[in-house]
């Protein structure tokens, strides 16, 4: 039988800017979803890379005296590194300088070509390097970018155009026969909305700069960096072969701000070369920094890498997922995510794991017993309810992108195994099968909370699991089965272990 694929991608990141959290957000949701999906018996391609060409990197490059693939050499491995040190497990990395990458974009600008969709024309209007964008006059907003707010510039130069216009009608219609297309539903609205004012045609070369690929059999343009840009998710899977399987991509996770280039231009270069659209694409909320934009003129640009030495690569991992849901825009601040390490997991998760254990050495001399289910009490059957219903919630949530209501749900459940250790207290209990079964039933609770807890602190659930005696790999096995009450292996040894997340002054 096929195995079930899926196909999760990141936005691919400028070269000209280090990775900050806006980029660790995105690209650790990907991460979740993907060893999620690992645990659900996916056959899973993870992508993520860096979009290299283009007049912004071109002067990046410039202003530090090196050639553009130079700089982009370098930069491209402060994101791999990052990636690395914070657990991320893509299965690809894609740079646009790369020949395979050429190849697909070529073969997609000829297929629109063929289509009668790519036309010589002249380009007059405004540009805005930064966010690499063409703009009308009437768009501007007190002569600046009106989604940057940072100076534009005019052009006038030969340019190929691409026949958006043509494209409205049809996609408002796929927008419309499929609501889960673009998410969450305000998004979609807000593009919606675009549409039916109407799409002009989009210019896709650029004369007046080099550091791109050459438009095919007219070198003196060159290829538009958002045409070549998109047509990564193409390339990692192959096109235009589709050999594993992998088109169309299950979901384009973004950040709001792209949002128009993955949702109508993204869209309406694959109607024009005849390629399937992508399943989904999600463009998540922003950051705030103590109540500010980020940015490198304010100085507040935070740093994953410097979050990850100071609280915990997981740490850090879990806050971005427990403070804001997905689709809404939150704040960070060093006081969030102490209160959240503290709370959530200091005291609840941390608290629980190192009680059980302990209780386990001293009763049972670190070997969890055998449970004795005929003396379950409501305690116990209580505990064993949530877990059963957990499975289907949490993989709901997920599926639906609720990363907040998907760590919602297990602390849930965490916290009620903590309120059951104070409510039956062990430490008084006479009867030795009900402490069996207590102490079974917090061991049996967390071996599984591990694997819940696994996609988003993968380092933390290994240590978990090992703790209990469990086998730490939890990435090699099947996700129904693990999270099944009673899987565990029997008479586990416990282990003491350093707190595993320590308090926060
Ligand atoms: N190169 C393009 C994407 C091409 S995809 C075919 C690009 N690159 S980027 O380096 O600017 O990355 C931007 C990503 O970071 C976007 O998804 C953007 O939403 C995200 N973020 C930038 N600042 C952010 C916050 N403050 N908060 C959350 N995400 C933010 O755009």
């Amino acid at each position: 039988m096929l195995r079930k694929t899926y196909y999760v991608t990141t936005p691919i990141y400028y070269v000209n800017d280090v990775p900050h959290i806006g980029h660790a957000y995105t690209t650790i949701a990907a991460d979740v979803l993907a060893r999620y999906k690992r645990l659900k018996g996916y056959k899973v391609l993870f992508l993520t890379g860096t979009d290299e060409h283009g007049q912004k990197v071109e002067k990046a490059a410039a202003a530090t005296n090196v050639s553009p693939i130079e700089f982009a050499d370098n930069v491209m491995l402060r994101f791999k590194y990052a990636w690395e040190k914070l657990d991320i497990s893509n299965d690809d990395f894609i740079r646009t300088t790369e020949e395979r990458h050429k190849n697909a974009v070529y073969r997609l600008w000829k297929e629109s070509e063929k289509k009668g969709d790519i036309y010589l024309g002249d380009y007059e209007d405004w540009y805005c390097t930064a966010d690499e964008t063409f703009l009308t006059e009437k768009q501007l907003v007190n002569g600046n970018c009106p989604d940057c707010g940072r100076p534009v510039e005019k052009l006038k130069e030969p340019s190929y155009f691409f026949k958006l216009s043509k494209y409205g009608e049809p996609l408002l219609k796929h927008i419309e026969a499929n609501p889960s297309f673009i998410e969450p539903e305000s998004k979609r609205n807000e593009i919606i909305s675009f549409l039916k004012e109407g799409l002009r045609d989009l210019s896709i070369s650029r004369t007046t700069f080099k550091w791109g690929l050459q438009v095919p059999d007219d070198p003196g343009h060159v290829i538009y960096v958002w045409f070549d840009a998109l047509a990564n998710y193409l390339t990692a899977a192959g096109y235009p072969e589709n050999a594993e399987g992998f088109w169309p991509a299950d979901l384009h996770l973004i950040g709001k701000d792209i949002l128009r280039f993955h949702a109508i231009y993204w869209p309406a270069f694959l109607l024009s070369a005849g390629v399937e659209l992508p399943k989904k694409v999600y463009a998540h909320g922003w950051w705030t920094v103590d109540g500010n934009k980020m940015s490198k003129s304010k100085g507040n640009v935070v740093d994953p890498l410097a979050m990850a030495d100071t609280y915990g690569v997981d740490a850090f991992r879990y806050f971005l997922f427990r403070e804001m849901p997905f689709g809404v825009d939150g704040d960070f601040s060093a006081k969030a995510i102490v209160g959240r390490i503290n709370s959530d997991l200091a005291n609840d998760l941390g608290n629980l794991l190192s009680r059980t254990i302990t209780m386990v050495e001293k009763y049972r001399g670190g070997v969890v017993p055998e449970p004795a289910p005929e003396k379950d009490r409501e305690f116990e059957t209580n505990i064993k309810a949530i877990f059963s219903g957990l499975p289907a919630s949490y993989g709901a949530a997920l599926d639906k992108l609720n990363f907040y209501d998907a760590l919602g749900k297990v602390w849930a459940a965490i916290r009620e195994m903590n309120a059951y250790v104070d409510k039956s207290a062990p430490w008084k209990e006479k009867d030795d099968g009900t402490l069996s079964n207590i102490l079974y039933t917090l061991t049996e609770g967390l071996r599984i909370v591990a694997v819940y807890v696994y996609p988003f602190m993968p380092a933390s659930a290994r240590k978990i699991s090992e703790a209990l005696g469990a086998d730490g790999d939890i990435a090699g096995k099947p996700f129904d089965r693990e999270t099944a009450w009673g899987a565990g292996k029997r008479g586990c040894k416990v282990t003491k272990i350093p707190s595993l997340f320590p308090r926060i002054q």
